[in-house]
Order: C-alpha cells, then sequence, then structure tokens
C-alpha cells in the first residue's frame, strides 16, 4: 500500500542472491570507499560535557591500551543546541581539542541535526527566514516544530538554494575550529512537514518525500564537506534517516536501542537487512542507548559491535558512564581484546569496503548469499559471513556456555577454521560450539586469505606502514587465495591510480602477492611480517622468497599438531608484487 498513491516497483532478475544485490546497487549505488578510521572504533556519548571529558576519555584510550579512532560530540557542545555554534564556556578552544586528538591519529565526529532553533539573532534562523528556506505548513507559512532545541524550522533541502546555503555552512570559516579531521552525525532527519515543490512540478506533501528528506540532507552534507577540503578528503557521515541511495554518502546505524540482550541480538538481522538494502555501513549502539549494560552484555556487545561494519559505543544522557575503564579490570580486558581484534582486521575491512565500492555487494552478507543451495540458511540472521571469508556468529544471550553455529558449504567439504586455535571442522550443517566469556565464534574458510595488522596502536592511523601476517587456510586441494586493497586511507588520489589492489594466491609450490590493475601502485612502507598457513598436510622444506631481481631463503616452524606452518618474517615490501616457492 502506497499512503500518498506514488509506489516504483522494480524487478530484479538475477539468478543468484548476488546477483540480485549487485543489480540493486548498480540501480542505487554502492558506497564509496570510506575513510579508513571509520572503519575501526568510535566512542560516543550523549555527552562529552566539556574539553577536560574529551580529553580525559581519549588519554584514558591509552592508559588502558585500548585503541580508539574517534571521539563524539553529541547536542550538547552546541551553544544551547544552536548548530555550527559552540557551546564557549565548555568548548573554548576546539581548534585544540581536535589537534590533541589529531596528534594521536585521531578524529573528532559533531553532530549537526536538520532542525533549526527559533531565536532571534541564531543567524541560522534569520537567514532560513529571510530566504524563505524553511519547510512550510499547509498555509504557507514557516512549519515551526518541537525538537531538542525547543521550538524548531527544517531547512528544506529539496529547495537546491536552501542545500546550497546549507553545504556553505561546513566551510571552516563557516564552522571555526572545525578542521579535515572533524566529520558529521546528521540525526533527527526524519520530520513530518511539508517540502519546496521545485522541480517536482508539484505541492510537495510529507507524505510523498518522508523517506527521502534525510537523503537530501545528508546529500547537503557530503557536498559541504567535499567543498571544505577542495574534493580532497573523503567524507565521514552518519546518518539515522535512510533511503535508496543513502550508502552513496553516510554510514547508517540503527537507532535508539537499549541495553537489552534482544537489542544485541536485533542488530544482526537489522544490520544484515540494511546490507542487503545496499547499506553495507551499518551498526548499531555498541552497549545499548537507554539503560545501563552490565558487565556480560556489555562485552557480548563489543566482542558482537567488532564484527559489524560500523563500530561505535553510545549512551543516553541519562545513563550511567560506560567507558570500557569504567567495568572491573577482567571486563575491561575483554573489550581490549574485542577492540584489538578490529584493529588487527582493520585492513580486511578496509579491502571489504574497497571491493564493496566496485561491486556492489554487502560486506555482510546473509549465508544464503554464497550457499543458496542449502535451505537450512534461508532463516539464518544470528550469523553472517564478512564477504565470503569470515563466517561470526556473536554470542547474543546471558551466560551462553555454548552456541549453535551453521558451518555451509556442506555439498563441496568447506573447512572452517576457528581463527583463535586454527582448528578446523568441515561443513556439515549445524554444530554446538561451547563458548567462554572470551570467545567470539568466527571461523575462517578454508581456501581463503586474510591479512592481518598484529601490532596493535593507538589508532588505525598510527597502524598504517605496519607490516602483514598473512593468514592462509587451506582449502581440501590445499589452495587458498585472498586480496588487500592499500591507499593513503583519506583522499581521493585512488582515482588518480595511487592504489594496490593485489590478488594474494597461494598453492602447494607458491603463494604469490600480485597487482590486479599494474597500473596503479601506492608507496606502502608495509611488508609481510609472517605468513602463518593452517591446514598444511605435507609441509614444505625450503621456502625463498622473489621479489624484484632478489632471492631469500625464508625459515619456517611447525604448529599445533604440526598442520600450521609459519613463514617467518619473508620482509618482502608490499610495494612491490612477490612470489615464494616451496620445494619438497
Ligand atoms: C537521538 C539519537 C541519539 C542521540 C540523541 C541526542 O535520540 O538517535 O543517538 O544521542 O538524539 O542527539
Amino acid at each position: 500500500m502506497s499512503e500518498s498513491g506514488l509506489i516504483d516497483v522494480f524487478v530484479f532478475m538475477g539468478d543468484q542472491p548476488s546477483d540480485v544485490f549487485r543489480q540493486y546497487t548498480t540501480l542505487t549505488g554502492s558506497a564509496p570507499i570510506p575513510p579508513k578510521f571509520s572503519l575501526a572504533y568510535h566512542q560516543c556519548r550523549w555527552n562529552y560535557v566539556d574539553e577536560a571529558d574529551v580529553r580525559s576519555v581519549d588519554d584514558n584510550f591509552d592508559v588502558h591500551d585500548i585503541p580508539a579512532d574517534v571521539i563524539w560530540l553529541d547536542i550538547e557542545y552546541t551553544d544551547r543546541k544552536k548548530y555550527f555554534t559552540w557551546d564557549v564556556e565548555k568548548f573554548p578552544h576546539p581548534a585544540e581539542m581536535v589537534a590533541n586528538l589529531t596528534a594521536k591519529g585521531r578524529k573528532l565526529v559533531a553532530i549537526i541535526d536538520p532542525h533549526i532553533k527559533r531565536e532571534a539573532g541564531y543567524f541560522l534562523h534569520e537567514d532560513a527566514t529571510e530566504k524563505g528556506y524553511y519547510v512550510k505548513d499547509k498555509d504557507g507559512k514557516d512549519y515551526e516544530g518541537w525538537c531538542w532545541p525547543g521550538s524548531s524550522s527544517y531547512l528544506d533541502f529539496f529547495n537546491p538554494e536552501a542545500s546550497k546555503y546549507y553545504s556553505e555552512r561546513y566551510k571552516f570559516e563557516n564552522f571555526p575550529g572545525t578542521s579535515n579531521d572533524v566529520h558529521i552525525w546528521n540525526d533527527m532527519n526524519e520530520p513530518s512537514i511539508q517540502h519546496h515543490e521545485q522541480n517536482r512540478g508539484r505541492n510537495l506533501s510529507k507524505r510523498h518525500v518522508h523517506n527521502e528528506y534525510g537523503l537530501w540532507n545528508i546529500r547537503a552534507t557530503h557536498q559541504g564537506m567535499l567543498d571544505r577540503s577542495d574534493n580532497k578528503y573523503r567524507p565521514f557521515i552518519l546518518t539515522r534517516s535512510a533511503f535508496a541511495g543513502t550508502q552513496r554518502f553516510a554510514a547508517v546505524w540503527t537507532g535508539d536501542n537499549a541495553a537489552e540482550w534482544g537489542h544485541l541480538a536485533a542488530s544482526l538481522p537489522m544490520c544484515l537487512s540494511l546490507s542487503l538494502a545496499g547499506i553495507s555501513f551499518c551498526g548499531a549502539d555498541v552497549g545499548g542507548f537507554f539503560k545501563y549494560p552490565e558487565a556480560e552484555l556489555m562485552t557480548r556487545w563489543y566482542q558482537a559491535g567488532a564484527f559489524q561494519p560500523f563500530f561505535r559505543a553510545h549512551s543516553h544522557i541519562e545513563t550511567k558512564r560506560r567507558e570500557p575503564w569504567l567495568y572491573e579490570p577482567s571486563t575491561t580486558a575483554l573489550i581490549r581484546d574485542a577492540n584489538r581484534r578490529r584493529y588487527a582486521l582493520i585492513d580486511f575491512w578496509y579491502t571489504l569496503f574497497y571491493e564493496h565500492s566496485k561491486d556492489g555487494l554487502p560486506v555482510m552478507r546473509p549465508l544464503f548469499q554464497h550457499y543458496p543451495k542449502e535451505e537450512a540458511t534461508f532463516t539464518i540472521d544470528d550469523q553472517y559471513l564478512l564477504g565470503d571469508k569470515l563466517l561470526v556468529r556473536p554470542v547474543t544471550s546471558a551466560g551462553a556456555t555454548s552456541v549453535k553455529v551453521y558451518f555451509p558449504g556442506t555439498e563441496s567439504n568447506t573447512l572452517w577454521y576457528d581463527v583463535d586455535s586454527y582448528q578446523a571442522r568441515v561443513a556439515a550443517g549445524y554444530a554446538n560450539i561451547d563458548v567462554t566469556l572470551a570467545k567470539i565464534p568466527v571461523y575462517q574458510r578454508g581456501g581463503s586469505i586474510i591479512p592481518r595488522k598484529e601490532r596493535v596502536r593507538r589508532s588505525s592511523l598510527l597502524m598504517a606502514d605496519d607490516p602483514y601476517t598473512l593468514v592462509v587456510a587451506l582449502d581440501s586441494n590445499n589452495t587458498a587465495s585472498g586480496s588487500l586493497y592499500i591507499d593513503d586511507g583519506e583522499t581521493y588520489e585512488y582515482k588518480k591510480k595511487k592504489y594496490i589492489y593485489a590478488k594474494i594466491s597461494y598453492t602447494t609450490e607458491e603463494m604469490t602477492y600480485s597487482f590486479v590493475n599494474d597500473k596503479a601502485t601506492y608507496p606502502t612502507q608495509s611488508w609481510v611480517e609472517r605468513i602463518v598457513i593452517a591446514g598444511i598436510k605435507v609441509p614444505p622444506k625450503t621456502a625463498k622468497l622473489h621479489q624484484g631481481d632478489k632471492q631469500t631463503a625464508l625459515q619456517m616452524t611447525l604448529h599445533r599438531g604440526n598442520d600450521v606452518l609459519v613463514v617467518r618474517k619473508p620482509a618482502a615490501t608490499m610495494a612491490q608484487p612477490w612470489k615464494i616457492t616451496f620445494s619438497y
């Protein structure tokens, strides 16, 4: 049923789930590569109350050795909810505050909502009133609503002039204290009002365009953020409202949840649904927005969030503070472990998002996408795949000592390697898996190669030049393949071929790292520190690295029941292709 009489139906004819998903993003767009920091961990709260609070939260991540990339400011940083202003008592030196963060490779995200405080003397209200940029009521007068600031009106982003005006507010001179290291959160962008009719040839009533309002809001923000940096830096925007195509401009979170086990569990089907609807960059408030998560729920939520695309802790202003170090040391340790797992996989995530930008396929995938012949997968939404390589089954219930995990690929005898122990199991549908509070059931598919960075630092930026550990999980034919994307992590230089997209392949004879597009290069300082090959049957006697015209004999050690081979310190640079040959 369409309330307003308008309904557009598209039918996608793909044979396989992947074809349908791809067709959908061909129509509505896929997310461009996000700035790398945005795939790392975000710390938010309504609110970090002043500069000293921001500083202390930032410092505590270091004190407790927990990586974090972003501190967020909710509505209270403003001068009484007037966006594009600062509360000068609490935030007198925003530029310095940001500089303190960037010194550690961290960023700031600040909220800007689309409701505008109706207050005489507030430039935004006066400009919008005078120029007619507000949404109108049925009598043609500026619509007055009620939101955080009290009496408010809404910028009409359907009016191109109003959008342009709004985009310009993001210029550094118009929003002092901000810089390229300050990114934007657009919330509350689902008001219920009337809109500008330009370009539509008809009066736009709210019900025609309700879901589109947020899209036009973030488009204007996106344009503003591109303009402010002369198109140099990739913007990061988080939006609550979403529409078909939102993925081209912003990440989406699932809104105001609560610290309840059911809400943790719901974050999986919600993000999976968003992913299938083209919105791969999705996440839920870690810990729950309302209420207070006790230690076990908080631990499980971090463990789940660490394996969801958008990973941000957030909480309501009236809840008890719950930064990771405010729990017992044993809980803080588990949260640290979850965050460090995220950082170790940061280049895997980044590669997945690069691939999404090219093929439009979800980053977080339902099992049926890759195993459409296994009927049992059709209804599974408490576990999922990251790309086609990791199988993730977060624990989402209290007091769990075991979870039911479905291991797909029964027809092809797919192997799934526990990422903690490298123990492999052959796909045979459901199995009960024992879990402790420290366990996050995650499995790497046999036949895949995953890049890791094991020297976890304070922020992802500080890890940019760090070496890789490549984890090769063998299939039953003793082969595996994977990919790796590297660029500067923040600009559009990749459009000028300043990136590396490499394919990594393993057979019993050789392992190769080769560039898919050999015209594209990036001068990365990273190198290979270690190669872990799990599921090896006959270990090679020698391994030799070939890079350029250099050849180097490599050391190897065997682990576990002699089925995990570690090639130690190949030290090949990732800036050039390389090959390792094995002899038996
Ligand atoms: C909305 C958002 C929430 C935010 C609050 C105050 O409830 O969903 O995340 O903290 O507004 O800005």
